[in-house]
């Protein structure tokens, strides 16, 4: 086995190229009239989703989406923002819908979700979109996994016939991340908190994929030299020199096996953003589609 490190695999790039692609396809929704428009709804004042919302919305309006800002405060009760989410439901200039999570505790998540038109689902969590990826039907589909999906067939071309081993059952990376690996026809394991010998499963695996939020929970020794890694976790950890942020991969000790790695900051985050936006054009297009099937 030779010893050197494993290569990077470059959000920041692979995002580009992807923003690049989304502003190619909004130049030719301009064609037929039609501008994209995402609504980001965010309730409260956690500090990391202001972060994240407004990063959402500096990239749309980069990639020619007009983008429309919705800021609730943490008083907002659920009513008042299914009021919201009905309005831009029926709202035909409005084609993405995102309420940022997490909500006040006051306020049911699933509900919120579901009120969602699916058509409008930017982030894939509505049921019926869910229900539809895992019948491999055209969906939208949610966005750091797909992010994720995107990343290995830059790093590894064809994933066919590999054993994925995706850490953490979450709805939002997890399971949809385990389903899509299953789509590009790769076996798949998922290893959660009661897992037994979680370490020994993942040892087993070609592609790793960490989404558990535990800083540096996996290191050199869960891996099998020459696999693939994919750090979803974006973890803040106080040291000495102030804080900073970490994935669910001890990096400096998993490069030394793997043969690439994403890294944190820098890997998988850029390629969320990315994909919120894509999938904010897949679903204008679904959204005409479907217009023109009732007028026939
Ligand atoms: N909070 C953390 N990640 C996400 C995401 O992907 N979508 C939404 N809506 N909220 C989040």
């Amino acid at each position: 086995m030779s010893n050197s490190f494993a290569k990077d695999i470059d959000g920041k790039a692979i995002a580009a190229c992807v923003l690049e692609e989304v502003a190619a396809d909004v130049r030719e929704l301009a064609l037929h009239g039609v501008t994209p428009a995402l609504a980001v709804v965010l309730v409260g004042s956690d500090e990391a989703s202001q972060v994240y919302v407004r990063n959402k919305i500096l990239r749309a309006e980069q990639a020619g989406i007009r983008s429309l800002e919705y800021r609730l405060p943490n008083t907002t009760g659920q009513a008042e923002l299914l009021e919201v989410i009905a309005e831009l439901n029926a709202d035909p200039l409005v084609n993405g819908i995102l309420v940022q999570l997490p909500l006040p505790a006051s306020i049911n998540e699933g509900v919120v979700i579901h009120a969602i038109d699916p058509i409008k689902d930017v982030d894939g969590f509505h049921r019926h979109n869910v229900g539809g990826l895992v019948q491999g039907q055209e969906v939208l589909t949610p966005c750091t996994p797909s992010g994720c999906m995107r990343l290995l067939e830059e790093t590894c071309g064809d994933i066919s016939g590999k054993h994925a081993v995706v850490i953490g059952r979450s709805n939002i990376v997890g399971k949809p991340m385990a389903t899509l690996l299953l789509q590009a026809h790769c076996s798949v394991s998922i290893v959660h908190s009661r897992s037994v010998d979680a370490a020994a499963l993942c040892r087993l695996a070609d592609i790793v994929v960490a989404a558990v939020g535990r800083p540096g929970l996996i290191d050199a020794s869960w891996l099998k030299p020459g696999a693939v890694v994919i750090d979803v976790g974006i973890n803040r950890i106080d040291t000495p020199e102030g804080s900073r942020l970490v994935g669910d991969v001890d990096y400096a000790s998993a490069r030394a096996v793997a043969s690439a790695i994403t890294p944190v900051p820098g890997g998988v985050g850029p390629m969320t953003i990315a994909y919120l936006l894509k999938n904010t054009v897949i679903a204008t297009r679904l959204q005409r589609k479907s217009a023109l099937m009732e007028k026939i």
